[in-house]
């Protein structure tokens, strides 16, 4: 209920904030009647405990309406169309949130889908496999033959830490994370700059407005994305040249309940970058749950699509997405070995037994995080103080036979 009251206030705020003022309206009885409404409706959710569906319901058709009345005021004027696009987007937010609820309700309470004929699933279906392969569609077909080589580029006193460039943007710059929570990030000016410390100038400290968790945070054309310390599963976009929060959402599917790896101590949830774009991982239901996989449009935050993957949380200590697969590293034989056994492809062209033996070399202790960087192709990692990149060899994906 938290989230839907929040997600109302949202609207509430956004409206006052951005409609015309009711005198300047072309349509003064619309814009009204849309206020009074929704102030009907705020006190409802207010109040509902029992008859949330009802009014969730209420909501979503409110907010349809809303929608066409939007429209319906871009015809009239287009001096608020910004004002009324970004209203937009904030009811879709809304609606997510509320999406999202009702996920959570109907995963607790009932399940209807047992009224659903054979013919009704094996069409969803198919429309489901179709939007998958839509979504993935980047002219990547590379698959993950070997780890050829290791290179360590920096050493620190910090066991725990991430380090990147920009996964996108063609910036020679590289942000440094010390720990596993704080608000302060290091940028270098180059690679240079990071291994020889006493290259002038030195780095620039960037004090931020939110404190980030673990080491699962990403930079993508300029903006950080990461996890927001003291909450659940909320992603911040951040932007750096401004240092403002850009946006923020929840991830759904009960992130943020458990650590996604169990060698990972502190991160909940990790994000990834690859061709595809922006990936979250965060663990399922249960101790040492499977691993689920969302599919984020960076520009809305609005989720594109999330799978349940059959990797295993247990005795994992980092994954990262390579031409929209999975890998997932494993530690095993005496704690120094380091493997990748498990990945998952969503759209099924690669399958465990398409892989060779996925060894790293020898490292002391478990890794604190491992990024790919699509740019450059190769792995970006933090092993007990050691900031490490791995250089991959890779080659066109075979279809299963
Ligand atoms: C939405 O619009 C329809 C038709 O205009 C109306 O009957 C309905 O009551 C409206 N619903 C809400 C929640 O405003
Ligand atoms: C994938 O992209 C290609 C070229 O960009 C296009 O021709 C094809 O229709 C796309 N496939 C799907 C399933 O969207
Ligand atoms: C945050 O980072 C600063 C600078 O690296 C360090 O001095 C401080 O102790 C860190 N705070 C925490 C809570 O780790």
């Amino acid at each position: 209920m938290l989230a839907l009251r929040r997600a109302s206030a949202f609207l509430v705020l956004f409206l006052s904030a951005f409609l015309p003022p009711p005198q300047r309206a072309q349509d003064p009885g619309m814009v009204h009647y849309i206020y009074q409404r929704f102030q009907v409706l705020e006190q409802g959710l207010q109040k509902c405990t029992q008859v949330t569906r009802a009014y969730i319901q209420d909501f979503r058709e409110f907010s349809q309406n809303i929608s066409v009345m939007l429209g319906r005021c871009l015809t009239y004027t287009s001096e608020y169309k910004s004002a009324v696009d970004s209203l937009a987007l904030r009811v879709e937010r809304a609606q997510r949130e509320i999406d999202y609820l009702e996920y959570l309700r109907e995963a607790d309470v009932c399940i209807e889908s047992e009224d659903k004929t054979l013919a009704e699933k094996l069409v969803q279906e198919v429309e489901e496999e179709k939007k998958v392969q839509t979504l993935l569609n980047a002219s990547c077909d590379n698959m993950l033959m070997s780890i050829k080589s290791l290179k360590i580029v920096k050493r620190t006193m910090d066991t725990d830490g991430s380090w990147m460039k920009d996964a996108v943007s063609n910036s020679p710059k590289i942000y440094f994370f010390i720990g596993s929570r704080n608000n302060t990030v290091w940028e270098f000016a180059n690679m240079r700059a990071l291994m020889e410390d006493s290259t002038k100038p030195g780095p620039r400290k960037l004090i931020l407005t939110h404190t980030w968790q673990g080491t699962g945070h990403v930079i993508y054309q300029g903006f950080l994305f990461f996890h927001n310390q003291g909450t659940p599963n909320e992603i911040i976009k951040y932007n750096l040249q401004k240092r403002t929060v850009e946006d923020r959402m929840l991830l759904p599917g009960g992130a943020g309940r458990a650590l996604v790896y169990q060698h990972s101590p502190s991160t909940y949830i990790d994000l990834a970058v690859d061709e595809h774009g922006l990936w979250a991982i965060h663990s399922g239901p249960g101790i040492y749950g499977h691993l689920v996989l969302t599919k984020i449009d960076p520009g809305t935050l609005g989720v594109e699509y999330s799978w349940d993957t059959p990797c295993r949380s247990q005795d994992a200590e980092a994954a990262f997405l390579l031409c929209g697969v999975l890998y997932v590293v494993y530690r095993s034989g005496g704690h120094s070995l380091h493997r990748i056994t498990c990945v998952y492809d969503p759209r099924g062209i690669i399958s465990e037994e398409d892989l060779p033996n996925l060894f790293f070399p020898k490292r002391p202790r478990s890794h604190s995080m491992i990024h790919y960087n699509a740019r450059d192709k190769q792995l970006y990692a933090w092993n007990d103080g050691s900031q490490i990149i791995y250089k991959l060899q890779t080659k066109r994906k075979q279809p299963l036979k």
